[in-house]
């Protein structure tokens, strides 16, 4: 059986975070593509001659062209500029969805049977763009959020309970942003949910809506902390997840964001919301029911999209 393969688009920070998991984790071969010249060759390089001591098996190639990522079975696009400190993700918007313009092309003309995990920002509003102007089939596109938005909130409560990573779940559901609804009824710990934790005197209701509220916030502490760039290392193993369970037919439920036709009352949208995904790619949209405040949150965080999308159509008129 021939190797899988896999296309990195955009070879910066996340996108070389990424092809070094994938090749660790030997998930198939790795083309890193990147506008810059002689950056995805250079990681390219690096990242093979870490095979040797790790003992790792891929072949990695970095390019400058699209026609490289040709027959890719998973694409996974970064490209873009990141969030600088002080600016909102929409700030990114107007430049980011130029970059998806030409990746949506890139991959419709070379790779369209691939499956396509878009990590650029404003997240909702980009995955969007990048399934219009690609035109693949709406489950095999998705957006990168809510792994890692809830992997944000699981740390924070393994901090808080003082329990392993492994035993919290969480679930965020919504958009990627300052809108995102964390889901505290179904977050537990080995299945106990936080309500019945909170009786049970290990937190109280204030110190968990300050850790919603962190989590809510979680990728601007970093970038203030970093002050020249955005999260790197959670959001490309959050990535790789999504890549592991389509190309593995792994069937996971994890939060990302799908298209959604009528699903959650939304209909051609992108939000985050639980998915199954598996060979065929999104396989299922689980529809959970929300309690009132979250419902109301939701409903906040899908208006934040709508608009965004909205913006999207009023910069380009080819999206209408
Ligand atoms: N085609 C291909 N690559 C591009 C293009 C393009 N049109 N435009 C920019 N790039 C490349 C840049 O050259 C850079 O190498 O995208 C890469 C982005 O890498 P970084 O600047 O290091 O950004 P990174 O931290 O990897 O984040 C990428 O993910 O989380 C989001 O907000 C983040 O939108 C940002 C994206």
């Amino acid at each position: 059986m021939a190797r899988k393969k896999i296309a990195m688009i955009g070879s910066g920070m996340i996108g070389g975070t990424l092809a070094h998991l994938a090749a660790m984790k030997e998930l198939g071969d790795i083309v890193l593509f990147d506008i810059a010249e002689g950056v995805p060759q250079g990681k390219a390089l690096d990242l093979a001659q870490a095979g040797p001591p790790e003992g790792f098996d891929a072949k990695l190639k970095g390019a400058n062209s699209y026609e490289e990522i040709a027959g890719a079975d998973v694409c996974i696009v970064t490209a873009g500029i990141p969030r600088k400190p002080g600016m909102s993700r929409d700030d990114l918007l107007k430049t980011n969805l130029n970059v998806m313009k030409a990746v949506g092309e890139g991959i419709a003309k070379h790779a369209p049977d691939a499956f396509v995990i878009c990590i650029t920002n404003p997240l909702d509003a980009m995955v969007w763009a990048l399934r219009e102007f690609s035109g693949l089939p709406h489950q095999k596109v998705v957006g990168m959020a809510g792994v890692l938005d809830s992997s944000r909130f699981r740390h924070f409560l393994a901090e808080e309970f003082d329990v392993s990573v492994e035993d919290v779940t969480a679930f965020v559901l919504g958009g990627h942003g300052d809108t995102m609804v964390p889901v505290v009824e179904y977050s537990t710990v080995a299945g106990i949910p936080i309500p019945d934790l909170i009786k049970m005197g290990w937190s109280t209701q204030e110190r968990i809506d300050a850790i919603v509220q962190r989590t809510r916030s979680g990728g601007g502490e970093i970038v203030g902390l970093l002050k020249t760039g955005s999260a790197f290392y959670a959001p490309a193993t959050s990535a790789i997840v999504m890549a592991e369970s389509y190309l593995k037919d792994k069937k996971r439920l994890l939060p990302c964001a799908a298209h959604l036709t009528g699903q959650y009352g939304v209909d051609n949208l992108y939000v985050g919301v639980p998915i199954v995904i598996g060979a065929n790619g999104v396989e299922k949209v689980v529809e959970i029911e929300l309690n009132e405040g979250a419902a109301a949150n939701f409903q906040t965080s899908v208006d934040a999209v709508k608009e965004l999308v909205a913006a999207c159509k009023g910069i380009d008129g080819s999206l209408n």
